[in-house]
């Protein structure tokens, strides 16, 4: 189903792309750490970063949340070694779980994930409604997919997509205010058991 694009070469070599991450994403990654502590009461609860990259925002979700087990799935083989070696550096191996795979078709039963988070990867999505149809999958009944991305991307595709994969579920879009850029530039889009 994956189609590789030019820009998933950049994220291969992991180490390089992790360079600027935090430098070009911490606001937004504080943000997402921010809304989880806030709005996933839940103990114990389990975490899917879809398109993790190098791992950074699935080890600060950890790290805000002790009881929560965070897994990263992305396509890029180099992003995940360095995920995993960070993961191990930081003693948090026990809790999150990083592996290499397509979002439109995960190794996780139905209903795994209470939470399901993603930052700057929907624009990535080579075909938009099988990843969105795999997320509503891993979801529980009551769980909710919050994309974080520029608030430029058309929402349109994953709007659709999330009607017609989830057509009981609420839906939301929000601009998300993040740390130094002086204008938000991102939106979250959200789908819920209720707005
Ligand atoms: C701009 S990076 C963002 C990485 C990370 N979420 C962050 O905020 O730093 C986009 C990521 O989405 C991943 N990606 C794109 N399409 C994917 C797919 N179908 N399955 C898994 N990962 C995908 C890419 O490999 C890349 O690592």
């Amino acid at each position: 189903m994956h189609v590789m694009r030019g820009s998933q070469r950049l994220f291969e070599h992991g180490r390089f792309y992790d360079a600027f991450a935090r430098r070009l994403a911490g606001g937004l990654y504080r943000r997402v750490v921010d809304d989880v502590v806030l709005a996933e009461p839940r103990p114990g609860a389990v975490l899917l970063d879809a398109g993790c990259g190098p791992g950074r925002l699935a080890m600060d979700i950890a790290r805000a949340r002790p009881d929560a087990t965070v897994h990263g799935v992305d396509l890029a083989a180099g992003a995940i070694e360095v995920a995993v070696d960070r993961a191990a550096r930081a003693g948090l191996a026990d809790r999150t779980r990083f592996l290499c795979g397509d979002l439109a078709d995960l190794p996780f039963p139905d209903g795994t994930f209470d939470l399901v988070v993603s930052t700057v990867s929907y624009h990535h999505w080579a075909h938009v409604s099988p990843v969105v149809a795999e997320l509503a999958r891993v979801l529980r009944p009551d769980g909710r997919l919050w994309v974080y991305d520029a608030r430029a991307m058309p929402a349109t595709p994953f709007r659709d997509a999330a009607r017609e994969a989830m057509p009981d579920r609420a839906q939301g879009r929000a601009i998300v205010r993040t740390g130094w850029f002086p204008v938000p530039i991102f939106q979250r889009l959200a789908v819920s058991r209720s707005a």
